[in-house]
């Protein structure tokens, strides 16, 4: 069955020839990565789209992922995805009317304050339209140290969303004692105007369940059970558990982290499976361990079949579109990113 699937991807892209590429997510199924042009983390990820001339371009990632390609894209250029419905729930945590409603309590609260807007990439492009047309900036879990300089050169106060754990990380990184937590689910956000106008940050409240699952139990029982180990995480995991392991950084990070520990050396790693897999079976000389197993289901939704298809196809309903209206301020904050 994948025998027959993988040969009718390979007849695909061999027709389609430079006319076609394909953007895999480090997190994507070890087959799939097989036949992507590209590998990489969020931000490679985005610039690889940017830099890309091909006439369609497949984005096996999850939803914002496209829509970032597809932003980020020329006009004539098309993206697809094999599995449209592949979301990812942290970004679907805020909306655009909601990031308005914060905006304007945190503001009025602090009157005579520049506040500057940071979204992770994950979001969605309205989120990004919102912070675009606020000056503000997109970061990715590889730059959001830089993206918080960029901000505070041109404010005093920054409004993170919608990863509450890569903001806090990041805040307390840049050393700062005052983050107030804003949820969009609590009446005036669950927060004072006096913490508001205390704060330096305020960050969203938003998460990913794949790396929140991470507790300080499972690090404690790494360290009992490889006491010489390496623990890295990726910034999504809950701060107590990013200060308890000796590294965090984005999913390239890690990649990175990994070949260059001597063959040998135990890593444990606290990021989604498929990822920590892969590393075990590409490096077979490190002993490569996972924090504990946590499978993303979206990006796993991508498969062999759905790929096959997409490629045979092209059906229009697996086409990443995006209002040009919200791309253009979209644009805007994706384009402050790739500057930094
Ligand atoms: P990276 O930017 O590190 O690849 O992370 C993307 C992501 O969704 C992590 O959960
Ligand atoms: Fe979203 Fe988490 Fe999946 Fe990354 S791992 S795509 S943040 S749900």
């Amino acid at each position: 069955m994948h025998e027959e699937l993988k040969a009718r991807i390979a007849a695909a892209k061999s027709k389609w020839g430079d006319r076609l590429t394909i953007l895999g997510h480090h997190y994507q199924r070890r087959e799939i990565v097989a036949f992507a042009d590209h590998v990489g983390d969020s931000f490679k990820l985005a610039r690889d789209a940017a830099a890309s001339d091909a006439e369609r371009i497949v984005f096996c990632g999850v939803y914002f992922m496209g829509e970032s390609a597809r932003i980020l894209a020329k006009p004539d250029q098309r993206v697809f995805m094999p599995d449209i419905q592949a979301g990812c729930p942290m970004a679907d945590m805020a909306d655009g009317e909601d990031a308005e409603l914060a905006w304007t309590r945190i503001t009025q609260a602090n009157p005579g304050r520049n506040v500057v807007p940071i979204t992770y990439v994950n979001s969605t492009a309205d989120v990004k339209a919102f912070v675009g047309a606020r000056g503000g900036i997109v970061c990715t879990s590889s730059n959001a140290g830089k993206a918080f300089d960029w901000a505070m050169e041109r404010g005093d106060l920054i409004l993170f969303l919608p990863d509450e754990m890569l903001g806090t990380n990041t805040a307390i990184v840049k050393g700062k004692q005052h983050i107030a937590l804003w949820d969009p689910h609590a009446p005036e956000g669950g927060v004072t105007d006096a913490e508001l106008a205390k704060a330096e940050v305020v960050v969203w409240r938003g998460y990913c369940h794949v790396h929140t699952l991470f507790g300080l139990e499972d690090i404690k029982r790494a360290r009992e059970q490889h006491p010489k180990a390496t623990i890295v995480v990726h910034p999504e995991c809950l701060p107590a558990v990013v200060d308890a392991a000796d590294a965090n950084g984005s999913t390239a990070f890690i990649v990175n982290l990994v070949q260059e520990t001597p063959p040998g050396d135990t890593i444990v790693i606290g990021t989604e499976i498929n990822l920590v897999r892969r590393l075990a079976q590409s490096f077979p000389d490190r002993n490569i361990v996972p924090l504990s197993p946590s499978v993303c289901p979206n990006m796993y939704k991508t498969d062999l079949k759905k790929l096959a298809s997409l490629l045979e196809t092209f059906d229009e309903r697996l086409e990443v579109t995006v209002d040009e209206a919200v791309a253009r301020d979209a644009r805007l904050a994706l384009q402050r990113m790739m500057t930094l």
